[in-house]
């Protein structure tokens, strides 16, 4: 500075320099804006204006020096004279830049001297700027927006988001309120701030589960489930998760079933998650596994078949899409080749007989395919219930008293045996009780049941009996 005003070159014209003088006024610009450096200047009555310059400071080398407007480079119409020849001395600036901003002076010529200023007019240049407060929000948060300019007049400015108008510089935030904002002179629109970022993040919205293939999937193929979503900041691997059924199945954005079987029916969703809220739910999409048919089962109603009764054969079989085909066949009694009998989930027989018996199969089919059931046998039963039961009654009951006659027999043989040896063996003192307890061998009960059973067999079966019970006490009576 001190070098600066040494430079300038200063003409005192003795008496009348109380009345040489230049005001100015320092002003704050925008950028891009227009400005009048308001000037006045007086001189002594006498002089005629001659010329008028204005000058800016400029460093040259380190050292500052006096350029006249008209040297420096510029546009046509930047700096415009808007004074005049006596007494105001305004220079206009034009789309301000920031190479414009310095110190001017102003000096002037008459018919009998030249006078510079002494001192200078400085030209702030200043920018727009915009604040977002805050800059990083979640939905539904407030925002404000203050657009700041370096110079201290008070500001009128309108508002833009990506070049669309904004009605009020404090708001909630809503997702699509996410842009670059600037501020800008009304009117003035390429007097604007930079552009600042607001990043309004959210829960995931949009959350969807796809499969792939879509539709119809055949058991066996391979198949993927995606889940996708809306979200700021977006969805990590670890924030998405799988359920089938309900149940939690995986987590990670992609799930794939590569031999997809029957088991892996049923309905999926998936959530998201991006430290926003909660986990979302997407909506549920039905795994629909098709297969051909399996566990083909035969029954048969009803389940006893007798002679000239009617019987259905039943074909029962687990398949996606259901078994809509049924053949049945018959394995012929004399060879091992089956013959087609019949179609139809239900086979009837109106009236059984015996060429019908054998062995059956079901044979199921669907789109996807075929398969056989087991062989299951149709027989008659002839003589059931009732009247076989009658036969086999007596049977065990004949048979049960031939061994109780005989056991009899026998027992009185041994009767008549004992009595003789008691007798032969009476010298010898041994007690044929010994070996015959009456009490346990043949307890009066029995004697009474055998009695009443073989009363029909007549006196000759009572006598044999009490002749036998006869000899049977005599030893004991020894
Ligand atoms: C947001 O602003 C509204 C009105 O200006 C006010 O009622 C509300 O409490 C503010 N919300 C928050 C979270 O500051
Ligand atoms: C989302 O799914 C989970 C897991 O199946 C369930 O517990 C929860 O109730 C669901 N939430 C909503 C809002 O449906
Ligand atoms: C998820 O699956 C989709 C298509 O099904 C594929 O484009 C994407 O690359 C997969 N992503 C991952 C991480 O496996
Ligand atoms: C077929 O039966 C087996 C055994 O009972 C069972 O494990 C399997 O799940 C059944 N298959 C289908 C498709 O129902
Ligand atoms: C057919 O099979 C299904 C399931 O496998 C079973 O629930 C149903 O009772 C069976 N029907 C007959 C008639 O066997
Ligand atoms: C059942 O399948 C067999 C073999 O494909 C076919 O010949 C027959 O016409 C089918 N019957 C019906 C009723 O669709
Ligand atoms: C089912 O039985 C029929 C008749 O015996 C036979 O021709 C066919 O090969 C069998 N199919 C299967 C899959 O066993």
């Amino acid at each position: 500075m001190e070098k600066l005003n040494l430079l300038i070159l200063v003409i005192m014209p003795g008496v009348w320099s109380a009345d040489w003088g230049v005001t100015f006024k320092s002003q704050c610009a925008l950028r891009g804006t227009s400005v009048v450096m308001s000037c006045k200047y007086d001189y002594p009555v006498g002089h005629v204006v001659t010329s008028v310059k204005w000058s800016k400071a400029q460093r040259v080398s380190g050292l500052w020096k006096l350029f006249y407007l008209s040297s420096l480079p510029s546009p046509p119409g930047h700096f415009k004279y808007v004074g005049n020849y006596w007494s105001d001395c305004s220079l206009e600036i034009n789309n301000v830049q920031h190479a414009d901003e310095g110190q001017y002076f102003f000096s002037f010529s008459t018919t009998l001297n030249r006078w510079t200023s002494k001192t200078y007019a400085h030209l702030f240049v200043r920018e727009l700027t915009t604040v977002v407060q805050p800059s990083t929000v979640t939905e539904g948060d407030n925002v404000s927006l203050t657009c700041a300019s370096g110079c201290s007049t008070p500001l009128d400015v309108v508002w833009f988001r990506d070049g669309e108008p904004v009605t009020n510089p404090v708001f909630q935030a809503r997702r699509e309120d996410a842009g670059r904002y600037y501020c800008a002179i009304p009117g003035q629109e390429t007097v604007r701030s930079a552009s600042v970022a607001l990043n309004v993040q959210y829960a995931p919205k949009k959350v969807t589960l796809s499969m792939s293939p879509s539709g119809d999937v055949v058991k066996g193929s391979l198949v993927t489930l995606t889940c996708s979503s809306d979200a700021n900041p977006p969805v990590t691997q670890s924030g998405y998760r799988l359920y089938k059924d309900r149940q939690f199945i995986s987590s990670g954005l992609n799930h794939t079933i590569s031999d997809v079987q029957p088991g892996h029916n049923g309905l999926y969703h998936c959530q998201a998650w991006n430290n926003i809220g909660d986990f979302v739910n997407s909506t549920e999409v039905h795994l629909d596994v098709q297969y051909g048919p399996v566990n083909i089962s035969v029954s048969m109603n009803p389940p006893h078949i007798v002679g000239g009764s009617s019987v259905n054969l039943i074909c029962n079989s687990t398949a996606n899409p259901a078994a809509d085909n049924y053949t049945w066949y018959k394995r012929t009694a004399s060879s091992s080749s089956m013959v087609q009998v019949g179609s139809g989930q239900v086979m009837s027989i109106p009236s059984v007989e015996a060429s019908h018996t054998g062995l059956y199969l079901c044979q199921a089919r669907n789109l996807l395919g075929v398969d056989n059931s087991t062989e299951v046998l149709l027989a008659m039963k002839e003589d059931e219930h009732g009247s076989s039961s009658l036969p086999l009654i007596a049977g065990v009951a004949v048979s049960l008293l031939v061994t109780l006659v005989l056991a009899l027999l026998l027992f009185c043989r041994l009767c008549l045996i004992s009595v003789k040896e008691a007798r032969a063996l009476q010298p010898l003192k041994i007690n044929p009780t010994a070996f015959m307890p009456t009490s346990t061998c043949f307890p009066p009960l029995l004697y009474l049941l055998l009695a009443s059973l073989l009363i029909h067999r007549g006196a000759q079966a009572v006598n044999m009996m009490t002749s036998c019970l006869m000899k049977m006490r005599l030893p004991t009576q020894q």
